[in-house]
This record gives structure tokens, sequence and C-alpha cells, in this order.
């Protein structure tokens, strides 16, 4: 393979920022993505601040973490968040209903929750209750953490809290089509509307209220929403996830054949088009684009790991995760007049994580060091490139392009990423800078593994991991270099 990757500097000017949001994750009560992932109390034998994993917490300071949503998912529809403030001992007990029947013991709630966004850095991300709240408990939620006077702020306040917290992200219920309250589009964007009207801006806080979106396929949803209710808010979401189908096994996470591999890849940048077509019926009633898209639920999802509680999601994690991960995310960054926030499902030990934890052991999966990779894109313009390279057909007759890749620029650095898929063979790259620009300072990463299904695993030294990558050559102003198969290289140089 042969490809010519060009960057259009001229477009630039008319690019937009890559918002640092569409590199946000999602915490959910659900398997031990806040239990024993991010949480694990103060007492306890594992090495933590305040209660947080001190090892999770170093790996999220250093991915950069722009956003978080939480509780949910399907949880934050049964969630009642006056169970998980005040005393410990004090908060009552419940069963979480949706993932596994597990009791939930309410002693992560609002104050860990921002409390943790604190000490990483990021902006929470609210997910409320539409489905077995009431308008007068969201409201009063917004309250507790945003007023700075009255009742609302003088419980918070007596919960070890003075100052309020700020909250931009508000989502006003999740997957209300179905685990959040089984709503028609007519029905929803009727309780949006009257929801949203109550959850008010306290003392300089400015919500960005954010309406539960469709699920992939579901154009109906989108045109009511934005017919209904589009006047109201922020954003709408979108869950979209590359998975086989909902009924019967999704596959394993770690066995798979190279069509399984090629199919995936087909399936995940399908999400380009259902993108195109969500965007194309906001633009009908929205052509300004003020109402964003937010991809709040994004990434694989296989069959759980043998042996795990059934319920629980959790999966490993492969080169080939990091794969959808990095086309995922250049998707993203063609779509930032639209998309200005996804969420990649979940941050730890649920579905295409981040972070996996046994006890007090941590694997820092592939997919992680893809997030990795791409920090210098967030908040960096976009770069339009023209990609010259061959096609795969696969299942389902989808194409996938061999190679694709993404570029941005910063305080006078570029950044560029390319991506080969293909399995065998390596794929000679031209990348024309043009005589105008002058590259210096070039430097390099890589990911890639012996195998497509190589994993990070505990006790063992990683398999897939971020390497310098130093085959650049710049000469006649062309940068070239050869992309090994089945692998992910981001070059940064100043420019
Ligand atoms: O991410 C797991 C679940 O997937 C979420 O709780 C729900 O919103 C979606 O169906």
């Amino acid at each position: 393979e042969k490809a010519t990757v060009t960057p259009l500097f001229s477009n630039v000017a008319d690019s937009v920022t890559i918002p640092a949001e569409i590199y946000g994750q999602f915490a959910e009560h659900l398997g031990t993505c806040i239990y024993g992932g991010l949480w694990v109390g103060e007492n306890s034998p594992i090495p933590n601040t305040s209660g947080y994993r001190n090892d999770v917490l170093n790996a999220l300071k250093e991915l950069k973490v722009p956003v978080m949503r939480w509780p949910g998912g399907c949880f934050a529809d049964e969630y009642h968040w006056t169970d998980g403030i005040g005393p410990k001992e004090n908060r009552p007990v419940m069963v979480n209903t949706n993932w596994g029947g597990t009791v939930e013991d309410n002693s992560f709630g609002t104050h860990e929750f921002f409390n943790l966004c604190e000490l990483i850095g990021c902006e929470p991300y609210l997910s409320g209750n539409v489905g077995s709240g009431t308008v007068e408990e969201l409201a009063k939620w917004v309250e507790y953490i945003t007023a700075e006077n009255g009742p609302m702020a003088d419980q918070r306040k007596k919960n070890g809290r003075e100052k309020p917290w700020k909250l931009k992200y508000l989502g006003v219920g999740n997957e209300s089509w179905g685990c959040g309250g089984s709503f028609t589009p007519e029905a929803y964007a009727n309780e949006y509307r009257r929801y949203q009207t109550y959850c008010r801006n306290f003392n300089g806080n400015r919500l960005y209220k954010i309406a539960s979106g469709a699920s992939d396929y579901d154009y109906n949803w989108t045109d009511v929403l934005m017919k209904n209710a589009g006047r109201h808010m922020n954003g709408l979401s979108l869950h979209y996830y590359t998975v086989k189908g909902w009924n019967g096994s999704k596959g394993a996470a770690t066995k798979f054949d190279n069509d399984d591999y090629y199919w995936t890849l087909g399936k995940c940048l399908e999400i380009e088009d259902v993108i195109n077509n969500h965007d194309s019926i906001m633009d009908k009633y929205d052509p300004a684009g003020h109402v964003a898209l937010i991809v709040d639920e994004w990434g694989t999802w296989w069959d759980e790991e043998p042996g795990t509680v059934s319920g629980h999601l959790y999966q490993q994690n492969t080169m080939r995760d990091a794969m959808v991960a990095a086309l995922s995310l250049n998707v993203f960054h063609r779509h930032t007049d639209r998309v200005k926030m996804a969420n990649i499902a979940q941050i730890a030990n649920v579905l295409q994580s981040m972070i996996l934890t046994k006890d007090g052991d941590m694997v820092l999966t592939p997919t992680y060091y893809v997030f990795k990779m791409y920090i210098p894109h967030q908040n960096a313009t976009v770069i339009p490139l023209d990609i010259k390279t061959s096609t795969r057909a696969v299942r389902d007759g989808r194409t996938v392009p061999t190679i694709s890749a993404t570029a941005s620029k910063k305080d006078g650095e570029m950044n560029i990423t390319l991506t080969n898929i293909d399995l065998d063979s390596p794929a000679e790259i031209t990348i024309p800078l043009g005589n105008d620009v002058k590259a210096s300072g070039i430097k390099g990463e890589i990911l890639t593994a012996g195998n497509i299904d190589d994993y990070n695993d505990f006790g063992s030294a990683e398999k897939v991991t971020l390497k310098q990558f130093d085959k650049v050559k710049y000469s006649k102003g062309a940068l070239t270099l050869t992309l090994p198969a089945k692998s992910i290289v981001s070059l940064s140089m100043k420019i």
C-alpha cells in the first residue's frame, strides 16, 4: 500500500477547534466502574486519597480528562441523589436493578463525584433522573450543587462543602426511549421542556442542557425532539455502540478472526453516516448549529469475560479496540461543527475502558494509550486532510479505508495521527507539506502489537504500549514513513 496524506493548510482558516470534550469519559454505577475502579473508600488497604485510588487518579490526571459523565447510563434514571449525601452510615442501600442486582450502598454520591472532578481537573456532566424521578428532585439537585444560599445550599454546607460547585453539563434523562422511561419522542419532548424549565442558573452558574437523544439509527427521535423542544436545549445526545447486535452473543473481546476484526472497523466507521444523518435533521430545524450533537455513549461492546459477574459488562480490551478508538476520534474530528462532546463508555472496568482494576492492581488498556496519543488534538484547530488510500470491502457491504488520519495545529505545532488497519502489510506514507511550511523538531510515537488480539493483563508486562517512533524522513518538503501493519502513529512537529 502506498498512501498520500496531504494537509490542506489553506483550508485551516475555515476549520473549527476540536473541543477537548470530544475526549470525555463516562462513569456509571455499574459493575466495578465506581466501586473498586475509581473509589475504594478511605479505609481501604489500597493506596488512596480520600477514598479515590491513587493509581487510577494518577492515570486519569495524565490523560487530561476534560469531562466526566455520571451517574449513568440506565442507573441515572433510578438514582435519587438525596440517598448519596450526608453521613455514610445514614445513606440508604438500594438494589441496582439495571446492572446485575448489585447492592448499592450510596457511599459514592454527589460530594464524592464533584470532589473527584476537582482532583482530576475535569468538568462534571450530570445525568438527571427523569424516568423515576420528579421535576422537583432534579431542580433541587441543581440548587444543592450550585446555589450560594438557601435551604439546599445550607444542607450542602452542613455536609461539608461551603462553596458551591460549578455545573455546566446537565443531561435531562438518559435513553428516555428505553431504560430511561420508555417514552415516545413526543411525550419525552414535553417532559424535557418541563424538567429543563426548573433547572435554574444560580449565582452565575450557567447550565448547558442536554436532552436525551436517539440510539444510533432512530432518526425520528431526533426529528421530533428538534421540532418540539430544540429551542430549549444546548445539546441533544446520541448513543452508538460498535456491537454485533443486541440479541445473542456479541463476540469475545479477545477471540476473533480477521473477518470479525475488519467487520468491527466497518461497524465503527458507520458512526459517520449516523452522525451525518442526525446532523442533517438538526440542520432542518437549527441551520445555525446552536444545538450540539453530544455522543455521550460510544465504544465497543463485547460479551462479558467468562467468570465475571453477569450484568457487570466487564470486558478486556485489545489492539482491535485501540483501532476502534482511533477511527472514532478521527470521525469526531471531522464533525466538530456539530459534535461538541463525546463520552466513551466507560472509564474503568466497564465496556471499552481506559483502565481495568483487580484489587490493588491496575492495567492501562490499549484504548487508554490511544487517548493519551491524541491529547495534543484537544483544543487544537483541525487541519483538513486529503487522503489517497485503498479501501477494503468488509461484511455487510461496507468498505473501510486502509489508511485513516487526522491532523491539527496548536501553538505553532502540528500533530498528525495515522492509522494503518491492515493486519499484514505495512504502508508507505507520503505527507507533502509544501514549500511554504518548514517542519522542525519532528517526534513520533507508535502503538502497535504483535497480534491484533494482544491486550494488557494483570501481572504481566504490557503487550500494547506507546513506544518512540523515529523512522520519519523529511526532505523536499515532504514527510515519508512506513506505517507498520495494524499500527497507530502520531507525529508532532513545529511548523
Ligand atoms: O453503558 C452501558 C449502558 O448502555 C448505559 O447504562 C445505557 O445508557 C446504555 O444502554
